[in-house]
């Protein structure tokens, strides 16, 4: 629709009508025939508004979305279409692995092109919007949210969410039916909860929200994501959906986003239980002056904007908002087509494609693996004589939370991958989800004896990882650790493989077995990817995105910790009145960027110069694999300012690159630092770099970094 008919459109809605646009609700308010069931009488929901109302979340089948849609079209005054929502976070039909695990990639490529097949699938059943990605900033592990973001390094993530944005957008969203929209969640902080508690209190400071917090969502808005949904926590003591400081000032005036503002699940009437409401009115009146324009899944728009629209200056606000919302569904091509696409001969068809998303979902979950510990025990000989042991041997409980598309049923477990590779397997799986028994890890124990190597498998539950699934205690649970501790004294070539969705605290793992796996949630290919990396008809590649600690007690915790005033060094380790614990080491148990390949990577600084000219500097570094099997690394440079304005990072990461060699093979790789690399946020949140001398460091994890150069830079 051409920009004059639709403004044409906004002046011939009545005030209801336009309120209605700012409501959405889920596919239960509209049931067979359109009669009013459920949450509408409970709610005590005006039924002949309904069918005003602006958005659905939460579908799930195309005939759903064109059953509202027909009925809803059909009641409408103005005929203007809803537009379909829904979280697709790591696939659709076709489940990838958790977006953690995908961040251990290191790939925007990959990254983009997953969301892109998402989108494919996902349009096909309907969806014209995700919630996705999740940009938050995320250094605790208890927070059980940290399976949807890309980890704690605020450039990595950067670099992630636009691609996630890219690949579900792609390039013309009125035409090209087959990529959908994105909303960059959660707009600001949710996963600085304290004590990793979901939904509990939030406090960080301007200089932390600038510098790691907001580059995520400013790349999401720079990449075009068309929708930003807010927290449930306080920024500077205000509730997201109620703070205009945080997004008519910063939002849309500093980051410059102009499109929609949607709320959180019910996070309107929440600022009643926040206690910066007293009543629904005062929630909506709060949230709607403070910008949010659409308002997910609550009564208070649908109840109160009645009340609070009075003035002309609440009606040119509600314009405002509801131009968002029909902007949304213009550039959605709803006005043309509002089913888009779901009639078009064929477009639902998931056969066509499913060849070439099994394959991407295959290659990303092989990639997404990280190899945490390896005594030479990996890769497995298809000759070995090997037991698969576990909770997880033959569970199809791999594709993690938020996989509420993709079938558990269809999802290849490590059993089968395994069973394809190599005919000397024998499979014990034990029971998951309670606790094992003596006699289960018995029997266990006797089959272990009889074999030259055991894989272990074991885990966490699609349930135990996600929203609201805080944990106190990081441990793996059920008496997984004995199993594996008695695994480990009866044959000591043991490989344990971990599904998991967070950082958990391995201590006691890591030094009972041979060889480490981590193969998070790993989406519907999981097992043949597991299999592959086993077998070493993969390549183990992935890096840690979020480092995993030596004890709940040291989170929150981030390889990029600013510099103390009395730092922990070798000389003093153990001392006292240092910043240390007496119980425990300060580094985590594997660091970030962490992550093992079975060849050796060899580095060399082969040039840079000592000073930046021209606001750029570049390092040549020659990478060789001297093991005896291929390897891709991911060399990974950090840089740190050895005197600031204020107080930095020991390092931070800025720039990656991946590399893969067969044995003996070698190449020279380029690295380009700019003065932009060097900046940060002063303590006036003005951003820029200071002169003086700055350090590169380059390795293959945060913590192995054999290369350094130090460089002088004048502004
Ligand atoms: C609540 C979650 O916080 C958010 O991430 C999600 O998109 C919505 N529910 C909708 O399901």
């Amino acid at each position: 629709m051409k920009e004059q008919d639709l403004k044409q459109l906004l002046k011939e809605m009545t005030p209801a009508e336009k309120m209605g646009q700012l409501v959405q609700l889920t596919p239960d308010f509209f049931s067979e025939g359109g009669e009013i069931t459920g949450p509408v009488e409970e709610w005590h929901l005006d039924p002949t508004h309904l069918f005003e109302i602006g958005s659905v979340l939460g579908v799930t089948t195309a005939a759903q979305v064109e059953k509202i849609q027909r009925e809803y079209l059909a009641k409408s005054r103005l005929k203007i279409p809803l537009v379909f929502m829904a979280d697709v976070i790591h696939g659709s039909v076709t489940t990838f692995p958790i977006p953690l695990a995908m961040a251990a990639m290191f790939d925007a490529t990959e990254i983009e092109e997953m969301a892109r097949l998402s989108a494919l699938e996902a349009s096909k059943g309907g969806v014209q919007v995700t919630f996705s990605p999740m940009a938050d900033y995320m250094k605790d592990s208890r927070w059980g949210r940290v399976m949807e973001g890309n980890g704690e390094d605020p450039t990595l993530s950067k670099v992630l969410t636009a691609a996630y944005v890219k690949g579900y957008q792609g390039s013309d969203l009125a035409h090209d039916k087959q990529h959908i929209a994105s909303c960059v969640k959660h707009f600001v902080g949710y996963a600085a909860a304290q004590g990793g508690r979901d939904y509990n209190t939030v406090d960080f400071s301007d200089l932390e929200l600038y510098q790691n917090y907001l580059p995520a969502f400013q790349a999401a808005i720079a990449s075009g994501a068309e929708m930003v949904m807010t927290s449930f926590n306080t920024v500077r003591g205000i509730p997201s959906s109620g703070n205009k400081a945080l997004l008519e000032d910063l939002l849309r005036q500093k980051l410059g986003f102009d499109k929609m503002v949607i709320s959180d699940w019910g996070a309107v009437s929440e600022l009643i239980n926040h206690r910066v409401a007293s009543d629904k009115y005062e929630a909506a009146d709060l949230a709607f002056h403070a910008g949010v324009d659409m308002d997910m899944m609550g009564d208070a728009y649908f109840t109160e904007l009645p009340q609070v629209i009075q003035t002309k200056a609440d009606q040119e606000r509600l314009d405002q908002a509801v131009w968002r919302v029909l902007s949304l569904k213009n550039k959605l091509g709803l006005f043309e087509d509002p089913y888009r696409g779901l009639q078009d001969p064929g477009f639902t068809d998931l056969n066509a494609s499913r060849e070439e998303v099994e394959a991407a979902a295959l290659r990303i979950a092989q990639k997404s693996q990280v190899l945490l510990k390896n005594d030479g025990l990996l890769p497995l000989a298809k000759d070995e004589t090997v037991a698969l042991i576990g909770t997880k041997a033959t569970s199809q409980d791999i594709l993690g939370n938020w996989s509420w598309i993709g079938d558990p049923k269809e999802a290849i477990s490590l059993a089968e991958g395994m069973a394809g590779k190599s005919a000397q397997v024998t499979c014990l799986p034990l029971t998951e989800g309670q606790n094992l028994t003596e006699d289960e890890i018995e029997a266990a124990v006797t089959l272990s004896k009889k074999v030259d190597k055991v894989v272990v498998a074991v885990g966490e539950l699609s349930t135990e990882v996600g929203e609201a699934t805080s944990m106190a205690h990081l441990k793996l649970k059920r008496k997984q650790a004995e199993l594996i501790q008695a695994l480990y004294q009866a044959n000591p070539h043991l490989v344990v493989v971990l599904f998991n969705g967070r950082p958990l605290d391995l201590t006691n793992i890591v030094e009972n077995c041979g060889a480490l796996l981590e193969a998070w949630f790993p989406g519907k290919m999981g097992g043949v990817a597991i299999a592959d990396i086993l077998y070493g008809t993969a390549t183990p590649q992935g890096k840690l995105p979020m480092s995993f600690p030596r004890a709940v007690g040291q989170l929150p915790y981030t390889y990029a910790g600013l510099s103390t005033g009395r730092p922990e060094t070798k000389a003093n380790k153990g001392g006292i009145y240092i910043s240390n614990y007496h119980d425990e080491d300060n580094e985590a148990l594997f660091a970030f960027g962490h992550g093992l390949t079975y060849g050796a990577c060899d580095l060399a600084l082969v040039s840079a110069a000592d000073q930046m000219t021209n606001g750029a500097l570049q390092f040549a570094v020659s990478v060789q694999n001297t093991g005896a099997y291929p390897m891709t690394e991911t060399i990974q440079l950090y840089v740190q300012d050895e005197v600031a304005q204020v107080a930095r990072p020991i390092k931070e990461l800025k720039h990656w690159q991946k590399v893969s060699l067969a044995p003996g093979q070698s190449h020279e790789i380029t690295f380009t630092v700019t003065e932009d690399d060097l900046a940060y946020y002063h303590s006036d949140l003005e951003r820029s770099a200071d002169t003086g001398y700055f350090k590169a460091f380059i390795g293959t994890s945060s913590e192995k970094l054999p290369l350094t150069q130090r460089f002088y830079f004048q502004k």
